[in-house]
């Protein structure tokens, strides 16, 4: 248990898969910090685990959201208005692009898995925010998540690196968009972590070796340091922090080597 409360404010939290996903241990801080939250599931084939950890909280709803579908995205956006009215902060924690594009050669992306990477993990944030900030009449907060490929070249990162690249500069945008509102609009850059997005990259254990040997901390990071790095934003401890990229990857982005 953290020091922040979050008693009565309201949530929505996209990319929970299984109790690996990094929108998982962000879900879980937020509910012990006080929060209820609604946990979207990208399709049927997750629903029984989502359900089953969204089971574990007090309150929490579960609804199904493709977020290349506008129709549902809409509807989810409606469930949560419905049982909630206002939310205070928004999670997004949503990526993927064809394994293929995730191997050898970048220069080898087809248009489609190109416009894939980039419609499911940098367009989505776009409509997300849209329909979060209209039931965010107090303001809020917005969190996702990105990686350091959007800056270098990490091996086997390819088109995932440019989709952070685009989800980076639409973190700017949205932020400077929607600042009026009170709506403030970050991302956090996490070091490599075991999930199931992951073991998809080529090359990734190695990507883990060579980062906990590099970085200050001499060290990977914990989910569970990602969580408490988005407790703190979705909290007012955060309050004039909008529009950055915070680097949660024990210091790794410093380095030259
Ligand atoms: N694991 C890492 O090393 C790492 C590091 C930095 C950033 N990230 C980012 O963190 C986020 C979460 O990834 P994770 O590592 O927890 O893996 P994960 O596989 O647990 O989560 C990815 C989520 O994206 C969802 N998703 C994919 N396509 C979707 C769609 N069309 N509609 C709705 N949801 C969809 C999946 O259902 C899943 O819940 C991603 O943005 C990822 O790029 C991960």
């Amino acid at each position: 248990m953290y020091s922040i409360d979050l008693s009565g404010k309201k949530g929505i939290v996209f990319g929970v898969a299984n109790d690996r996903s990094i929108a998982w241990g962000i879900a879980e801080i937020l509910a012990s910090a006080g929060a209820r939250l609604a946990l979207t599931y990208q399709n049927e084939r997750l629903k029984e685990r989502v359900d089953r950890l969204a089971g574990t909280l007090d309150g929490a709803l579960t609804i199904p959201c493709d977020a290349t579908d506008d129709g549902q995205i809409e509807e989810a956006f409606k469930q949560v208005a419905d049982t909630f009215g206002d939310i205070s902060f928004l999670v997004h924690s949503i990526a993927y692009a064809n394994r293929e594009d995730l191997s050898g050669r970048y220069s080898d992306t087809g248009r489609e898995g190109f416009r894939i990477a980039l419609e499911v993990s940098a367009y989505s944030l776009l409509p997300l925010v849209r329909h979060a900030a209209a039931l965010m009449p107090n303001g809020g907060s917005v969190v996702a998540m990105t990686f350091q490929a959007s800056q270098r070249v990490f091996p086997g990162y390819n088109v995932m690196g440019t989709a952070k690249a685009a989800l980076e500069h639409g973190v700017r945008q949205l932020a400077a968009e929607f600042g009026g509102d009170n709506i403030r609009v970050n991302a956090i850059s996490a070091g490599p972590l075991e999930t199931l997005a992951a073991r998809g990259i080529h090359g990734f254990r190695d990507m883990r070796r060579v980062h906990a040997d590099t970085a200050p901390l001499k060290r990977n990071i914990s989910v569970d340091e990602v969580a408490k790095t988005a407790l703190f934003l979705c909290s007012d401890m955060a309050s004039g922090i909008t529009g950055s990229i915070i680097p949660v990857d024990a210091g790794y982005h410093i380095m030259a080597v």
